[in-house]
């Protein structure tokens, strides 16, 4: 099953993200697949928002992970662009935000490509597309179920 929506505008992207965010069973690991610039860190502030954390998102890419602690859940947020595998990623001590028996609250991970084999079976894949310069699909799909 493959969620598909449109939005024109990055507040709409942050409202679906929002939805999203609350509409989803706890913990939760989610890939954010898209080009540079496409609205994965946008979609982040979004589901921060739906999990009511108050604290500005912003980007992780040289930190590679946020903690925000102040809302329902905690939110971890990674960005691996920087990194060229998932030995350097477990070397940062990462594997434990990935492993659904020991997350709380959830991940949410920009150029998990990067990391190649770090996601947990089970995750949501939310790929985002540039359609025009505010237009974007968002397309959500659950992995890993049977
Ligand atoms: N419909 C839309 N949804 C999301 N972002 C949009 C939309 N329309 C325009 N934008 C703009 O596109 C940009 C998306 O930037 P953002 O940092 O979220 O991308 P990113 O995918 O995280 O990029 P990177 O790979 O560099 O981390 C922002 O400047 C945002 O305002
Ligand atoms: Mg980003």
């Amino acid at each position: 099953m493959k969620l598909k929506i449109k939005t024109s505008s990055p507040e709409e992207t942050m409202k679906v993200a929002e939805k999203f965010a609350s509409s989803l069973g706890y913990p939760v690991v989610i890939s954010l697949i898209g080009d540079l610039g496409a609205g994965k860190t946008t979609f982040t502030k979004g589901f921060a928002k739906g999990l009511k954390i108050d604290e500005n998102i912003t980007s992780p890419t040289f930190t590679i992970m946020n903690e925000y602690s102040s809302g329902r859940k905690p939110l971890y947020h990674f960005d691996m662009y920087r990194l060229n595998s998932l030995e350097e990623a477990l070397e940062l001590g990462f594997s434990e935000y990935f492993d659904l028996t020991t997350l709380k609250g959830a991940s949410i991970v920009e150029w998990a490509e990067n990391t190649k084999g770090i996601l947990p079976e089970r995750h949501f894949e939310v790929q985002i597309t540039k359609l025009g310069e505010e237009q974007r699909e968002i397309s959500i799909e659950p992995k890993g179920l049977v």
